[in-house]
């Protein structure tokens, strides 16, 4: 696979915590919409709703990103990740802070806040140290290493945003809760979210869907928009309080992302990862909803249910669809590269493709096109449609992960068959 430096790869065992991760905060985010039914989808404000969105934000988006940076920055960017051994400590407080900040966020406990704030920015602003040095140095795949350093940037902007979000609910920092909640949320979902994966699409879309290559300067004048638009939205919003300069804004890189989501793979060079190429389109289009409904709250006020429709189609239905389908992919890989790593010389090893079946994927995407239905209905009837939406997220995540654990099985498998005395990697 062109232009992918294996030999950097760190030992799979890395990112794979990570990975597998993101499936079981799925899963907790469908117990808790089970749970508390429609509470937990009543205001962007209520503390449970708040709870939720972080379910998906740092749980499925933020373990994702940690995790695929961890692979992603040394093979597809050249770029090194000074961690060694530390992501394992990384991984336990960034993932015990998610667990105490959803327990004290649905309880409203000042110092559970205080704690979760804590042990989540400190490894995210670890990360960023670690990463941005090797993102930032001069050499090749300029733009590519230029979209990657604007993610990992936005990513600790938000950490930091979000401690002093928390700083503000306890009472100790006098500042404008909805306009920094308001930042803190853009440059979180677009700056970092939306920017890593426009950054890492440039690379995968012609690899894995087989599209026609991203062209340099497209990637880099999106970055530079995407930049140029959150810098003068989030001054505008803090400064003059004014909400509309900010969404309009940060939805024109968002709606260019989501035209060219959908164009390339619209005209394939080679078809191939058909599941792949459905879940990113259909997390594409519900990601798009949620931007024309955004857009409409800016010539009128939106009801709260609309609200609600629109983070529920952008950060619980479009965004871990698309993220879903290429950590399966992702998944192929990491199984694959333990494989040939403690492969002796002349056996040859499973492709990356049959590892993680084509089948599974199927059932994924189809549980997960079920779920976010649901979930849609859930944000306009939510006392009617919370709990089963709820339900169908915990059996679709569920999946996700059985799906993870069969291709490492697979794996397993091949290994105990054809070299037993390496059985112990992944
Ligand atoms: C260190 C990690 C983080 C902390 C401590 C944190 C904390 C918070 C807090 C306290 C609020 C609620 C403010 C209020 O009462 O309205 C909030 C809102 C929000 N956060 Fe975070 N956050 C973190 C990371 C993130 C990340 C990485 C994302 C996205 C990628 C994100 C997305 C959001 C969104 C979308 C809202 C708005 C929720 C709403 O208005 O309904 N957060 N965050």
């Amino acid at each position: 696979m062109s232009g992918l430096d294996f030999a950097q790869a760190p030992p799979p065992a890395r990112p794979l915590r990570w990975l597998l991760s993101v499936p079981a905060w799925g899963m907790a985010a469908g117990a808790c919409l089970l749970l508390s039914g429609d509470t937990a989808l009543s205001s962007r404000w209520s503390p449970h709703t708040i709870a939720l969105v972080h379910l998906f934000t740092l749980g499925v988006l933020g373990n994702a990103m940690l995790g695929s940076l961890l692979q992603f920055l040394p093979v597809a960017a050249g770029a090194p990740m000074p961690l060694r051994r530390s992501p394992a400590w990384l991984h336990a407080s960034f993932n015990l802070g998610l667990a105490v900040f959803v327990v004290s966020m649905t309880s409203m406990h000042r110092n559970g806040l205080a704690v979760a704030s804590v042990l989540l920015a400190v490894p995210i602003l670890v990360f960023a140290a670690a990463a941005l040095p090797g993102l930032l140095a001069r050499g090749a795949q300029q733009v590519l290493r230029s979209g990657l350093a604007m993610a990992v940037t936005a990513l600790a902007l938000t950490a930091l945003a979000g401690a002093l979000l928390v700083a503000i609910l306890r009472g100790e920092a006098p500042l404008p809760l909805e306009s920094i909640a308001d930042a803190h949320a853009t440059i979180g979902l677009l700056g970092a979210v939306v920017g890593l994966m426009a950054a890492v699409a440039s690379v995968t879309l012609p690899m894995l869907q087989g599209t026609a290559r991203v062209p340099e300067r497209w990637l880099g004048g999106w970055i530079a928009l995407t930049i140029v638009s959150l810098a003068v939205g989030v001054a505008l919003r803090i400064w003059s309080g004014q909400q509309p300069p900010l969404v309009v804004s940060a939805l024109l890189p968002a709606l260019l992302f989501v035209g060219a989501s959908l164009w390339f793979p619209l005209r394939p060079q080679a078809r191939r990862n058909r599941p792949l190429v459905w879940s990113w389109r259909m997390g594409t289009l519900a990601v798009g909803a949620a931007c024309v409904i955004v857009l409409a709250g800016t010539t009128t006020p939106l009801p709260a249910s609309s609200v609600i429709l629109a983070g529920t189609l952008g950060i619980a239905i479009g965004l871990p669809m698309m993220v879903s389908g290429m950590m399966l992919e992702i998944m192929g890989f990491l199984a694959w590269i333990g494989l040939r790593r403690d492969c002796p010389r002349g056996i040859r090893v499973p492709g990356v493709g049959t590892l993680v079946a084509q089948r599974d994927k199927w059932v994924v995407l189809a549980l997960h096109l079920l779920a976010g239905a649901t979930l849609a209905g859930a944000a306009l009837f939510p006392a009617l449609l919370a709990r089963p939406a709820g339900l169908a997220l915990l059996i679709a995540w569920a999946a996700v992960l059985a799906t993870q654990l069969r291709g490492l099985a697979r794996a397993r498998t091949f290994r105990r068959a054809h070299f037993p005395e390496a059985a112990t990697g992944t």
